[in-house]
C-alpha cells in the first residue's frame, strides 16, 4: 500500500519538473481551475492547492480535522479553529506533511499520539491556544521534526519524557506560559536541539537537572520570569551555551564564581534588581565577551578578579552608579582590560573619581543622579507625577525629596518610581501605610530622618521593596510588624540607630532577608534563639540570612547561641565590640557556611586554642587586626583563605609563635603580623624573625632544608645582625618544656 503511494508522488513530482516554466504556470492555473471543480479532492472550507500540495482551512470555525483532505498534502493550515482537543491518530490521512499550522485555533488538550504518522513532519506550530499540559506522549511519531513553536499558551505542566521522540528539534519554543519550574530531565530526548526559549513564563525554579542531556544547545532564552537567584549548578550542566538569556527577572546579587559556562561568550542581565555584582562572578566562564547589566541597581562595581575574562562590551547603563573613587579602579581596569560600551562614566575623567567623605559622595551621588537627563545621549525628560519641592526622574525613574525639611512623608510619586530618596528629612516617626502608590520601587532611602518609630505595616504595599534604608535614625526597637508586606525586602540597612537590643521578631515577616546591617548601636547582648525569626525558613529554595553586621556595638562575647539557627551565614562582622576573649568552638555553628569573618579592633586579648574549630577551608577572609592578641591558635586548618590580617596585635615573638611563623612561610598570603615582644623586636615583620631557629621542634639549618628557595632565606636570615644570632643560641640546649616557658623572660634581658 504504502510503496504505491509513495511512487503515485514520485511520479508526479517528475512529470511537473519536465515541464518549462511558461508550460508549467498555464498547468498550475489549470490545476486550479480543476480543483475548483474537482470539489470532491479539497474539504469543504479549504483552499488546496494540489501543485504545491497545500491545504488551507483558515479561520473557518472547523471543530475537527477535515477527514477528507489529500492524503499526498505537505502543508496543512488550519489556523482559527476551534478544535479544542486533538484526538489521538488526528492526522493519520496525511502522512507526507511537512508543515502544520494550529495557531488560535482554542485547542486545550493534544491528547497522547494526536500527531503519530507524522513522520515526515518538520515544523508544528500550536501557538496561541489554550494547551495546559504537555502530556508524556503528546507528541510521540515527529522523528523528523525540528521546529515546535507552543508560544502564548497556559503550559503549567511537562510529563515527564514529553519531547523524547523529538530527536531532531532544533528549536522548541515555549514563551508566554505558565511554567513556574523546570523539573529534572524536563527536556530528555533532545538530542540536537540549539536553542530553547522559555522566556515570558513565572519561572521561579530550575531543578539542578533541568536541562540535563542538552549537549547540542547553544542559546538558552530564560527572560521575563522570576528567578530570584543565578542557578548554577542547573547552567553548569550545559557546555555548549553561548548565549544566556536572563534579561527581566528579579534577581539581586551575582556572588562568587556563579557563573561557570565554558563557552558562553554572551551574558543578559539587563532589568534585573542587582545590587551587587562580585568582582569574581564571572571568573569561571573564559569566553564571556559581552555582558550586559544595564538598568539594574548597582552603585559600584568592582574590577573584575583577575584571570577573569577579557570582555568586550560591558553595558551599565540605566544603573544608580556611584561616580566617585569606588568607580575610579574599574574605569582603569576598563581601560586597559576591553573597550567598554560605557554610558554616562564616559565624560567623568578619573581626577574627578576623586575619594571623598562619605558626605560629600552622597552629595555627589545625588549631583550625579540629576546630572543624568542632561547627557546628550539621554532624550529630554518627560513630565512626571512628582510631589512640591522634590526632583522627579522620568528616565531613570529616580524620585528624591532629600533634605526637604518634610516632616511627613510626601505623597504623590510617579507609580513607576523605582528608587525613592528621602534622606535628611524630619519625619520622627512613620505611620502605617506611608507609601501608597509606591509598588514598583525597589530602593527606598530614610537615612538621617530622626526616625524614632515605625508603626506596623508602614510600608505596606511596597511589594516591590528590595533595599531599605533606615540608618543613622533614633530608632530603638521596631514591633514585630514594622516589616509587613514586604516581601522581597533582601538587604535591610538599620545601622546607626539606638537599638540596645536585637529587634526580636520584627525579621519573621522578611522571608527573603539576605543581609541584615546592625552595626553601630548599643546591643549588649544577642540572646539564643533570636535570630531563630530571621534564619529560619518554611520553604527551600529561599535562602536563609548570608550577612550579618554587628560591628560597634556592646556585645562582650561571640553570640555564638544565637548564630546556632543561621545556618547559611557566610559573613559575619564583630568588629569594634568589647569582645576580650573568644572561647572555645563558639563559630561552630556557622562554621559550614562562614566565608569571612572580622573580628578587628575588639581589645581582644586571648582567643582559645579551639576558637577556630570547625572553620576549616571555607574560610576566605580573616580580619583580627588592631587587637591585644599576644599568641594565636593554629591557623593550619584554614586552607582557603585568601585574605588574613594580623596587624596591630603585639604579638610574642617567641617559640609558641614558630606555628603561625612556619604557616606564614608556607602560605603565601600578605598577613602583615608584627612582633610586639620582646623589645628589641618590636615592629619587626614575623616572618623576617628568626630566633624561631632555635625553637624545640625546628628543623636545623639550611643543609637540610627541602627547596633550595627556602634555604636561601634561612641563609640570609643567618647573616642578619649578630645580637640577634645571639638571643636564638642558648635555647638550642634546653629542654622543650622549660624554654617555652621561659625563653621569654631570658630574652628580655639581653
Ligand atoms: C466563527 O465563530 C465566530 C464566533 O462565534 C463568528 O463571529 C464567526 O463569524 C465564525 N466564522 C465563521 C467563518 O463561521
Ligand atoms: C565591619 O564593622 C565595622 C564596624 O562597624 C566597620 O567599620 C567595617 O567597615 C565593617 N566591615 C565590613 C567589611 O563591612
Amino acid at each position: 500500500m504504502k510503496t504505491v503511494r509513495e511512487s503515485h508522488i514520485y511520479s508526479y513530482r517528475r512529470k511537473i519538473k519536465m515541464f518549462s516554466l511558461p508550460m508549467l504556470s498555464v498547468i498550475m492555473l489549470l490545476a486550479l481551475k480543476f480543483h475548483t471543480v474537482q470539489s470532491g479532492k479539497c474539504p469543504k472550507f479549504c483552499i488546496c492547492d494540489n501543485i504545491q500540495l497545500t491545504v488551507a482551512c483558515v479561520n473557518k470555525n472547523l471543530t475537527e480535522v477535515p477527514p477528507t483532505i489529500d492524503e499526498i498534502t505537505v502543508k496543512l493550515d488550519l489556523r482559527g479553529n476551534d478544535m479544542q482537543e486533538l484526538l489521538t491518530g488526528a492526522f493519520t490521512h496525511t502522512p507526507y506533511l511537512t508543515h502544520l499550522s494550529l495557531q488560535n485555533s482554542n485547542i486545550r488538550r493534544v491528547r497522547e499520539g494526536a500527531f503519530r504518522r507524522l513522520g515526515r513532519l518538520v515544523l508544528l506550530n500550536l501557538a496561541n491556544n489554550k494547551i495546559e499540559i504537555l502530556y508524556q506522549e503528546s507528541f510521540d511519531g515527529l522523528s523528523s521534526l525540528k521546529q515546535l513553536i507552543v508560544d502564548r499558551n497556559r503550559v503549567e505542566e511537562i510529563q515527564p519524557g514529553a519531547f523524547s521522540q523529538l530527536g531532531f528539534l532544533n528549536l522548541l519554543s515555549l514563551t508566554h506560559n505558565q511554567l513556574v519550574y523546570i523539573p529534572n530531565m524536563a527536556f530528555q530526548g533532545l538530542q540536537n536541539i540549539k536553542w530553547l526559549r522559555l522566556s515570558h513564563n513565572s519561572l521561579n525554579y530550575l531543578a539542578t537537572e533541568a536541562f540535563a542531556g542538552l549537549f547540542t544547545l547553544t542559546r538558552l532564552s530564560l527572560d521575563n520570569n522570576e528567578l530570584q537567584f543565578f542557578p548554577t549548578e542547573t547552567m553548569t550542566r550545559l557546555p555548549e551555551v553561548t548565549r544566556l538569556e536572563l534579561s527581566y527577572n528579579p534577581m539581586t546579587y551575582l556572588g562568587e564564581e556563579s557563573v561557570s559556562m565554558s563557552k558562553l561568550t554572551h551574558l543578559l542581565l539587563d532589568h534585573n534588581s542587582l545590587q551587587d555584582f562580585s568582582n569574581a562572578a564571572i571568573l569561571l566562564s573564559p569566553r564571556l565577551a559581552h555582558l550586559d547589566l544595564s538598568h539594574n541597581q548597582l552603585r559600584v562595581l568592582q574590577p573584575m578578579a583577575p584571570g577573569s575574562p577579557k570582555l568586550t562590551r560591558l553595558n551599565l547603563a540605566g544603573n544608580p552608579i556611584y561616580c566617585s573613587c569606588y568607580m575610579r579602579p574599574l574605569r582603569e581596569w576598563a581601560m586597559r582590560a576591553c573597550s567598554l560600551g560605557w554610558y554616562n562614566l564616559e565624560a567623568v575623567q578619573p581626577a574627578d573619581l576623586r575619594c571623598q567623605s562619605q558626605e560629600a559622595m552622597l552629595k555627589a551621588e545625588l549631583e550625579e543622579l540629576s546630572r543624568l537627563p542632561t547627557l546628550p545621549t539621554t532624550p529630554p525628560p518627560d513630565k512626571v507625577k512628582c510631589p512640591a519641592n522634590c526632583q522627579c526622574e522620568a528616565e531613570n525613574h529616580h524620585s528624591s525629596c532629600e533634605n526637604k525639611g518634610f516632616t511627613k512623608i510626601p505623597h504623590g510619586f510617579s507609580p513607576d518610581t523605582r528608587l525613592l530618596d528621602l534622606r535628611g528629612n524630619h519625619f520622627h516617626y512613620i505611620p502605617a501605610n506611608s507609601f501608597p502608590g509606591t509598588a514598583e520601587v525597589v530602593s527606598l532611602h530614610l537615612q538621617r530622618c530622626k526616625i524614632h518609630e515605625v508603626e506596623n505595616g508602614a510600608f505596606s504595599g511596597m511589594k516591590s521593596l528590595v533595599y531599605l534604608y533606615l540608618s543613622e535614625n533614633d530608632l530603638t526597637s521596631l514591633s514585630p510588624e514594622a516589616f509587613k508586606g514586604l516581601p522581597h525586602l533582601t538587604y535591610l540597612h538599620l545601622e546607626k540607630n539606638r537599638f540596645t537590643q536585637f529587634p526580636k521578631g520584627a525579621f519573621k515577616l522578611l522571608p527573603g532577608l539576605l543581609a541584615l546591617h546592625m552595626e553601630n548601636n548599643a546591643i549588649t547582648k544577642l540572646e539564643a534563639g533570636i535570630l531563630t525569626a530571621v534564619a529560619s525558613r518554611a520553604f527551600d529554595p529561599a535562602p536563609d540570612l548570608d550577612t550579618l553586621h554587628l560591628g560597634s556595638n556592646k556585645l562582650k562575647e561571640v553570640p555564638s547561641e544565637a548564630l546556632s539557627k543561621a545556618s547559611s551565614l557566610a559573613e559575619l562582622n564583630l568588629s569594634r565590640n568589647p569582645i576580650r576573649w573568644i572561647g572555645p568552638e563558639v563559630f561552630q555553628p556557622v562554621a559550614a557556611t562562614l566565608k569571612h569573618l572580622y573580628l578587628n579592633h575588639m581589645g581582644l586579648e586571648k582567643v582559645s586554642k579551639d576558637s577556630l574549630a570547625g572553620l576549616g577551608s571555607g574560610l576566605r577572609s580573616l580580619f583580627l587586626e588592631g587587637n591585644q592578641l599576644e599568641e594565636l591558635p593554629d591557623l593550619g586548618p584554614l586552607t582557603g583563605l585568601e585574605v588574613i590580617n594580623l596587624a596591630e596585635n603585639p604579638l610574642v615573638c617567641d617559640c609558641p609563635l614558630l606555628p603561625l611563623r612556619k604557616w606564614i612561610e608556607q602560605v603565601n598570603l600578605k598577613v602583615r603580623a608584627t612582633c610586639g615582644h620582646p623589645p628589641e623586636l618590636r615592629g619587626q615583620r614575623v616572618k623576617d624573625i628568626h630566633v624561631f631557629k632555635s625553637c624545640p621542634g625546628e628543623k636545623p639549618p639550611p643543609s637540610q632544608h627541602p627547596k633550595p628557595t627556602k634555604a636561601t632565606k634561612t641563609e640570609s636570615a643567618l647573616i642578619r645582625p649578630p645580637k640577634v644570632i645571639k638571643i636564638g643560641k642558648p635555647s638550642k640546649t634546653a629542654k622543650p618544656n622549660t624554654v617555652q616557658k621561659s625563653t621569654m623572660k631570658k630574652r628580655k634581658l639581653v
